[in-house]
């Protein structure tokens, strides 16, 4: 399971989604998000998937609670041994992968409007921003 990585966008206050969406628009940030995944798996919540947009190049497979985080992970790893899974979000989805989840890509957006979803902890640290496997990316 080491490919298994986390990727999201986090406001100052640890904001991710507003409305089921992205509280903010941040073009650079959304270009960022498009080189790294490219070719990869994304395993996102059946909420965020409905608002998604096309995602070309990137196979998309939507979580719901129905489903077990480790069973998924273990038949996508078994099933495409060569590619990065990237666990995409919301904060339930970031939740019940984090115990597989072995590196984070965090862009650290310059927001703190209002928002009604925020960022889980990442492995327990006090404060994720400064956890020791987290790797800040913008
Ligand atoms: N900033 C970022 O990087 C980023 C990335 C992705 C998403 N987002 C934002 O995050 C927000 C969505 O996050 P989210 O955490 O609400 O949803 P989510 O993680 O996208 O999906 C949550 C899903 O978890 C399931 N679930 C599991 N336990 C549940 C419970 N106790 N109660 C209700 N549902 C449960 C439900 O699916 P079932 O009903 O199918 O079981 C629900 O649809 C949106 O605003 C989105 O834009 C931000």
């Amino acid at each position: 399971m080491s490919k298994i990585s986390l990727i999201a966008a986090v406001g100052r206050s640890g904001q991710i989604g507003m409305n089921g969406e992205l509280p903010w628009y941040d073009s650079d940030d959304l270009r960022w998000f498009k080189m790294v995944t490219m070719g990869s798996i994304l395993i996102v919540g059946s909420k965020t998937l409905e608002t998604l947009p096309p995602l070309p190049g990137r196979a998309v497979v939507g979580w719901g609670r129905e489903i077990d985080p480790e069973q998924m992970i273990v038949s996508l790893v078994d099933k495409n041994p060569d590619k990065i899974i990237y666990v995409a979000g919301g904060a339930r989805t970031y939740q019940a992968f984090m115990p597989f989840v072995k590196r984070a890509h965090i862009s650290r957006i310059d927001y703190d409007g209002p928002a009604d979803t925020f960022m889980p902890q990442l492995w327990g640290e006090p404060d994720y921003a400064d956890a020791v496997r987290f790797q800040a990316v913008s």
